[in-house]
């Protein structure tokens, strides 16, 4: 049975205060890292949604002890090149680019024809780009075409490599780090600014010999492999990028304000603030604390109704890479035209994001000049939506049905969104906090 949301009145105003659920990025890095340590590991508020779930069920499948007590996930690691599997072994990263990619190389050590696949969407992903870079180190990587499936070998006779990451991807950059973990001698990344967890965890958590130069527009990493650590607690912070969505609902929303709390702000992450602020956004950033390397705090956003349209700087895009979808929506409600540059890495995400953005604005009646590497949006401060929008076909992109959520509880119209699973895979818990702030969503049944 299909079924979908309607959404057909605004958000009543509210004053409220939230916790958004535990970031994906460090979910997904804790639990592969905390996989390959020595003795056991404990995770306090680990995001329990699809993409974390499929990093879990694969390292058990790998040897891996996991359990949850009493709220809190345990590892117990088995040490590098530790893993042990049944022949012919198939790990599926359900619809998780972050979590497919770093897989590709925490197996990079003692693994034999481990096959690993994708949803649909996941399937239509490039591989090449970590393809290229581990096959340096010697494992032995069969696809076609560079997409999964791919199988992987490992290898004992690792060799370290130097690599230029150019693309600015966080994924791709991890995936060498990872791989470097069990390869002797020093690896180095020189790699283009991209979120910086997994160095953070490298030396704040594992405590492994890491050397760091940040230059202008890139930054250096050398790693010394085959340096075992021992399992390390963490408290997984509020992920800014499920956030996003409650920012933007705030400041769309009439005479509302909301406050998140122990949200992860780590500088690599936070371009969408850097930008909204710019646009005139009320928003205020307190209680800053530090958190193993990484800046934790809390966000309080008021509606805004005076937003201006923004020229966004480049070196904003890969800080605000997995917001841009519901900035766009924000800037269809603000005063003038925004101009977005160097964007193409948005149609290499769970679906292609620049054109998707551009058709769902289209349809609710702004007007948008969509080329291969830019948007251009022209805002309308009074923009109200009067007919009904229907949403589906969109490869079940978690932050497409979040965005469309959004723009029918502050624009109007009556929408009907399919694909309510998608949320599974960052944000489980979505539809419920819009309910508890006083969202009206209806879930529909067809035959
Ligand atoms: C992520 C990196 C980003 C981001 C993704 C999560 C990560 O991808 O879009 O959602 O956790 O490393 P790229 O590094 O490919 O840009």
């Amino acid at each position: 049975m299909k079924s979908y949301l309607s959404i057909n009145s605004l958000i009543p105003s509210f004053n409220k205060v939230l916790n958004v659920p535990g970031d994906k990025s460090l979910s997904i890095r804790w639990v592969l890292l905390a996989s390959q340590a020595i003795g056991k590991s404990k995770a306090y508020n680990l995001l329990e949604s699809d993409d974390v779930i499929s990093a879990i069920v694969s390292m058990k499948k790998l040897g891996v002890e996991i359990l949850k007590r009493n709220g809190c996930y345990e590892i117990n690691g088995v040490g590098l090149s530790g893993f042990r599997h049944k022949n012919n072994l198939n790990l599926n990263a359900g619809n998780s680019g972050t979590f497919a990619r770093l897989l590709c190389g925490t197996l990079a050590g003692n693994v034999k024809n481990v096959k690993v696949t994708g949803d649909a969407s996941l399937s239509k992903r490039d591989f090449s780009r970590v393809v290229k870079p581990l096959e340096l180190f010697g494992i032995n990587i069969k696809t076609k075409k560079n997409k999964l499936p791919i199988t992987i070998t490992g290898s004992k006779y690792l060799r370290p490599i130097f690599y230029k990451e150019d693309k600015g991807s966080a994924q791709v950059k991890s995936a060498i780090l990872l791989a470097s973990l069990n390869t002797p001698g020093e690896t180095v990344v020189k790699s283009k600014m991209s979120r910086n967890h997994t160095e953070l965890m490298f030396k704040n958590c594992l405590k492994i010999p890491l050397k760091l130069k940040k230059y202008k527009n890139y930054e250096t990493i050398k790693v010394e492999g085959k340096t075992n650590y021992k399992g390390f607690n963490y408290k997984i912070p509020g992920d800014i990028s499920s956030a996003a969505f409650f920012i933007a609902l705030t400041l769309l929303a009439n005479k509302s304000s909301l406050k998140m709390k122990n949200v992860n702000y780590n500088k690599s992450r936070t371009g969408i603030i850097e930008i909204l602020k710019k646009m005139r956004a009320k928003i205020r950033i307190t209680n800053i604390k530090n958190y193993k390397g990484e800046k934790v705090a809390d966000i309080s956003v008021v509606s805004s109704n005076n937003l201006i349209g923004i020229n966004c700087p480049k070196s904003l895009n890969t800080k605000s890479i997995d917001e841009f979808l519901i900035i766009f929506l924000i800037c269809a409600r603000a005063k003038g035209i925004s101009k977005f540059i160097g964007i193409n890495e948005l149609r290499q995400k769970e679906s292609d994001r620049l054109k998707i953005a551009a058709r769902f604005l289209k349809s609710i009646g702004v007007q948008v000049d969509e080329k291969f590497d830019s948007l251009k949006i022209y805002g309308n401060p009074k923009l109200k939506i009067k007919k009904q929008v229907v949403i589906k076909n969109f490869l079940k992109d978690h932050r497409v049905f979040m965005m469309s959520c959004v723009a029918a509880l502050t624009l109007g119209g009556d929408f009907k969104i399919y694909d309510k699973k998608s949320i599974n895979s960052s944000f489980p818990n979505f539809l419920d906090l819009l309910k508890k702030l006083g969202a009206k969503i209806d879930n529909m049944q067809l035959n």
